[in-house]
């Protein structure tokens, strides 16, 4: 719904047309004499609509546009045009203005276009926010996401086996549910299975299913998800950390497209396209002998590897803003905005913890609500956390059983590392399957 409006317009008659018409439409309307006023009073607090003539001194309503958009993403801007000018109308949409009132205008056309904007909000608030979360809204204005992106558009059509690499938390997910979507089984299953979250003794059921009464505990038959995904896209998540193993099992399913469940007797026909994901080297993984090449140089017909945050320096503000009004929407709170010095502290930080690490970070500011604006105090980057916790100045208290002190060390590591198994592993100079056993058997799952 669109409650505040802000008009601005030079001209006194104008700008008093505009305020009567809109607060009869029940709307709270606040005026500015020019563009510098306008700027001003959006950067004192967020509008759902900016209403403002292009011409004015001190600024002009480009420059309103600009603000308006940069601050709030979702605020909507209507530009007020004189007649005959139709570049300036042409210039409006070019910068993302909703729409455009050639003047002088009636006090229904101005009514018509607020009905088309509250239209608008309303299904961008249905839609973004129910069913982009299912698909995964995808932010990439960084030149090397935007490279990603036309890459998955060729690729999502073919039927090749991609092979998404990345730190924690830079999305490979994501990507991998835009490949689905993209692609020409869109409306077939999209099944994902987190390799690492398995116990290995359960990850072949998991993946083949199993007859009823085919071991012990099997009371039921299970479905696999290699028959969920039939028609569908299979990702493989963290896959080096499929049991050695399985993996020529695996290998000759995902080339065959044909398996049988555990204790079955009948093949079973599939056809699944195949996506792979993992945070780890792959060319170490290979000789770690954590995943087997002909397993690997099948699943990696085609290699994308999404660049760490820190390296695309320009997702991170649009990002944070789509992050703000998600968050803000879900907790029922009106939008905020980030201050000058919280952009700055967001875009000089290095995102060890990538994309999770900033939604994670907005949520908190959110949730703790400090008011309309949020400063650079509001925001406790994890840095501050690691410096005072590094691993080298944990303490163990003195008398505990060697166990304990083993365990208490791998999750403080854990932690500090943003649960990136890989790296907590590497600290610890152990490989990242025993740490996996370790965490199972604390009865600790990390994060998917
Ligand atoms: N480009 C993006 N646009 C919008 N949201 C994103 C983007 N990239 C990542 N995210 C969000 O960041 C979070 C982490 O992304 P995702 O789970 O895909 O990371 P990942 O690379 O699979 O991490 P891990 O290796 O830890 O499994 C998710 O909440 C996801 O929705
Ligand atoms: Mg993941």
């Amino acid at each position: 719904m669109i409650e505040k409006i802000l008009v601005a317009d030079d001209d006194p008659l104008m700008l008093r047309f505009s305020l009567e018409t809109l607060v009869r439409q029940g709307k709270e309307v606040v005026t500015a004499k020019n563009g510098a006023e306008a700027i001003q009073r959006l950067q004192e607090e967020p509008f759902d609509l900016v209403i403002c003539d292009v011409k004015m001194p001190h600024k002009s309503g480009f420059d309103v546009l600009h603000a308006a958009r940069t601050l709030y993403p979702s605020c909507l801007v209507i530009l007020m045009t004189a007649q005959g000018s139709i570049e300036s109308a042409v210039e409006a949409m070019r910068l993302c203005a909703f729409n455009y009132l050639v003047k002088p205008f009636s006090p229904e056309a101005l009514e018509t276009c607020l009905e088309k904007a509250e239209e608008h909000i309303r299904l961008l608030k249905e839609n973004r926010f129910l069913k982009d979360e299912k698909n995964g809204k995808l932010i990439a204005e960084s030149p090397g996401m935007q490279r990603i992106l036309q890459d998955i558009e060729k690729v999502a059509k073919s039927q090749a086996s991609v092979f998404i690499t990345g730190e924690s938390g830079t999305g490979k997910e994501v990507i991998a549910g835009a490949i689905h979507h993209l692609s020409t089984r869109s409306s077939a299953p999209f099944i994902k299975v987190n390799c690492a979250a398995i116990p290995d003794a359960l990850v072949e059921a998991e993946f083949f299913g199993h007859e009823r009464g085919a071991f012990t505990g099997a009371h039921m038959r299970k479905t696999g998800r290699f028959e969920l995904a039939d028609k569908g896209t299979l990702l493989l998540d963290e896959v080096t950390e499929i049991p050695l193993s399985l993996q020529p099992k695996l290998l000759r399913a995902i080339q065959e497209q044909e398996f049988e469940r555990i204790g079955g007797v009948r093949p079973i026909k599939v056809n699944i396209r195949f996506l792979a994901a993992s945070n780890r080297s792959m060319q170490e993984a290979i000789e770690m002998k954590a995943i087997r090449e002909d397993l690997y140089y099948r699943l990696n017909v085609i290699p994308i590897h999404i660049p760490p945050l820190r390296e695309r320096p320009e997702d991170i503000m649009p990002l944070a803003h789509y992050f703000l009004e998600k968050t803000c929407v879900e907790n029922h709170k009106p939008l905020k905005r980030f201050g000058e010095k919280a952009i700055q502290k967001l875009l000089s930080y290095n995102w060890p913890g990538n994309v999770r690490e900033l939604a994670n970070i907005i949520e908190r500011t959110i949730v703790l609500d400090f008011g309309p604006e949020i400063d650079a105090e509001h925001l406790y980057l994890d840095s501050l956390v690691l410096e005072k916790k590094s691993p080298s100045s944990a303490s163990l208290p003195l008398g505990l059983p060697l166990h304990e002190v083993e365990k208490r060390l791998i999750l403080e590591t854990l932690e500090v590392h943003h649960h990136n198994r890989t790296k907590t592993a590497s600290v610890l100079g152990i490989s990242v399957r025993t740490l996996r056993n370790k965490l199972h058997k604390y009865g600790v799952f990390t994060k998917p």
